[in-house]
């Protein structure tokens, strides 16, 4: 039988009516743009918007952000047709099992784990080091560092990883519920910071604009000019990196034909509106030079006690807000890996293990075990650039393949009821595949390196168990 055995789109609206043997309906359009911004306002716009100007694009990061938006928009529009037509957990997976067949659908699951799975690891690392500035580095270095770096484990990493697991095998309702609460002291402090900030800013820093050429340590094409604004793009490319987790929550929606589009695209617009003004304060605040050197950890905490006298209360606000920020980003990424393994496992191309759900909570709550194992080894043992990079090389293919797979079934099924309808097709995925493409060729050769060994891995295991134990080939 074929390699690219499609499953029917009958057979998965089946499954998705099941809600007996399936996940809860409790998920209304607020709580999904609430987990959108749960996932996306993370370490990439407090850690990496200092960064991306300090290493490439200067006070212009703030174009590099809108850069990497559009890239963001062409793909979220591509996602919310495919979340409204089939509302099922398992996201980009699941729609490439409908429209581009079993192989490529476990090409991408096997990218979304890098996606969900690093993500996680990489956002838990960058709370270790938070955690330990706001405790004044009380925490042994050797403790809360990874071998790679000089240490032996990352310990705070690893409990923060053990906590959230604990919410989410309790259930989906709940963890919806404490999301909420954190995204609000999220969105809030941000707002505070921008609006505070705003009165701080020094006209003189936005000048140059951009990086000068010949600025020492500056010398490839990615590094200064309108080159280094792109080359910051695919810096801050992670900030953006979550929107798509609301469509592994389909399953869980209660009106998920319209409202999975609202919480796609309005968690989109939301942090993309914050980003631009954070990062317009903050490069107005501090001079970008300044992230190389005294501010390059803790940028914004950096930046209100240099310059923003008789706010350090805002700091430590900021500090407080930033890890529990953070812990929801890690929820959302490992609620989306285990609705994808979770959907993968139904199909039989996984274990059964990743499907069984707990018998009163309803949550796949071995998946969520194992998974504590597997992100932990990450986030324990490798350090947070080598986690981040790989989650943004995973997370761009598999944007691109859902850019690719709308249009195929444009042409294919054109008659199929689309209750959101992506504008200006075959445009908008042809220019979403380019973007996507792009920024996976700016990202460094050892990470596309380990990224396709990874997919190596993948080749191995569906050969060797999921090809044959596949539900639709029985
Ligand atoms: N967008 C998420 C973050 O910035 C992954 O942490």
């Amino acid at each position: 039988m074929s390699l690219f055995i499609k499953k029917p789109l009958d057979q998965l609206m089946n499954q998705a009516g099941d809600s007996e043997k399936g996940l809860k309906r409790t998920l209304t359009a607020t709580n999904l743009v609430a987990l959108g911004i749960g996932a996306i306002i993370g370490a990439g716009l407090f850690v990496r918007t200092a960064a991306a100007a300090s290493e490439a694009a200067g006070p212009a990061v703030v174009i590099s952000f809108v850069i990497a938006a559009v890239g963001c928009a062409f793909a979220g529009l591509c996602y919310a047709e495919f979340a409204s037509m089939i509302p099922i957990a398992g996201s980009a997976y699941t729609y490439a099992y409908a429209t581009m067949g079993e192989f490529i659908a476990w090409i991408i699951g096997w990218a979304l784990v890098l996606e969900y799975a690093l993500g996680a690891a990489t956002v838990s690392i960058a709370w270790s080091e938070y955690l330990n500035k706001l405790l004044n580095g009380a925490i042994p270095y050797s403790l809360s560092h990874s071998p790679l770096e000089g240490g032996i484990i990352n310990l705070p990493a690893l409990l923060i990883l053990a906590i959230l697991t604990a919410v989410l095998i309790k259930g989906t309702q709940e963890s919806a519920s404490l999301n909420a609460i954190i995204v609000f002291v999220k969105v809030a402090i941000v707002l505070l910071f921008i609006v505070i900030g705003w009165g701080f800013i020094n006209p003189a820093n936005y000048e140059p604009f951009t990086i000068p050429a010949g600025t020492p340590g500056h010398d490839t094409f990615r590094e200064f000019g309108w080159g280094g604004v792109v080359g910051g793009a695919s810096i801050v490319f992670f900030a953006f990196i979550g929107f798509d987790a609301v469509s592994t929550a389909a399953q869980e929606a209660k009106n998920p034909k319209r409202d999975m589009p609202i919480g796609i695209l309005g968690s989109l617009v939301v942090c993309t509106i914050l980003y631009i003004l954070f990062s317009h304060v903050l490069t107005g605040i501090a001079n970008w030079t300044e992230f190389k050197t005294a501010g390059k950890e803790a940028s914004v905490a950096y930046a209100i006690e240099t310059y923003m006298h008789g706010y350090g209360w805002l700091a430590t606000a900021i500090t407080v807000a930033i890890l529990a920020g953070f812990s929801s980003v890690i929820l959302v990424m490992l609620l989306g890996q285990s609705r994808v393994f979770f959907s993968m496992a139904n199909d039989g191309l996984l274990p059964k293990v990743f499907s069984d759900l707990h018998p009163k909570f309803r949550t796949p709550y071995k998946s969520n075990i194992i998974l504590f194992f597997f992100v932990g080894a990450f986030a324990a043992f490798i350090p947070g650039s080598m986690a981040g990079d790989l989650t943004s090389i995973g997370t761009l293919f598999a944007f691109a393949v859902v850019c690719i797979g709308v249009w195929v079934l444009r042409v294919k099924n054109p008659e199929l009821k689309r209750p959101f309808k992506t504008p200006l097709v075959p445009l908008v995925p042809i220019l979403g595949v380019i973007v996507c493409t792009a920024l996976i060729v700016y990202v460094d050769s050892r990470t596309q390196l380990v990224a396709g060994a990874w997919m190596l891995i993948g080749f191995v295991v569906y050969f060797g168990y999921s090809k044959k134990n596949s539900t639709l080939r029985k």
